[in-house]
């Protein structure tokens, strides 16, 4: 056997011998197993009820992040900042141009990214260029969900 012959063997052997632990290697995880009761929260089934509400999320969500919001409802929930067991509702669509607006914990507000506007937990304005408050649901808490009615 020529040299350049040996080496090539050699060197194919050696690639499909390792190729299986680099491909094991190169792998992330996935996150497929719940088996186990990972961390990801179940989804709430968000169809409206017959009594008009209908979930955005778990009251555990909200506590934890501080809101719970629908983007395809436009709507956004927190609790009341003057009485915890309460809740506020509120079309996150800014009434500026339509960008949707997050609350913003720390400055006790929700706030538009798009040209800066700022809501209090009321809806009304507090920073423009958005002239008009954000409009309101009623919400509640039903066993762990958040509901609201739009
Ligand atoms: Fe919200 Fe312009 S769309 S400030």
């Amino acid at each position: 056997m020529k040299r350049r012959n040996f080496l090539n063997w050699v060197g194919v052997g050696f690639f499909a011998t390792s190729l299986p632990v680099v491909l094991a290697a190169c792998q992330t995880d996935t996150g497929t197993d719940t088996a186990g009761g990972g961390d990801a929260p179940e989804p709430v089934d968000t169809t409206p009820r017959e009594d008009g509400f209908a979930a955005i999320g778990r009251v555990s969500e909200l506590d934890e992040t501080g809101s719970v919001s629908s983007k395809t409802l436009s709507v956004a929930v927190i609790r009341d900042p003057a009485n915890a067991e309460a809740l506020i509702a509120v079309n996150s669509l800014c009434t500026h141009q339509g960008c949707a607006v997050e609350w913003e914990a720390g400055e006790g507000a929700f706030a538009c990214p798009c040209h800066g506007s700022a809501f209090a937990p009321d809806g009304s304005v507090t920073s423009g260029p958005a002239e008009d408050p954000l409009g309101m649901f009623e919400a509640k808490i039903e066993d762990d969900l958040v509901l609201v009615k739009t």
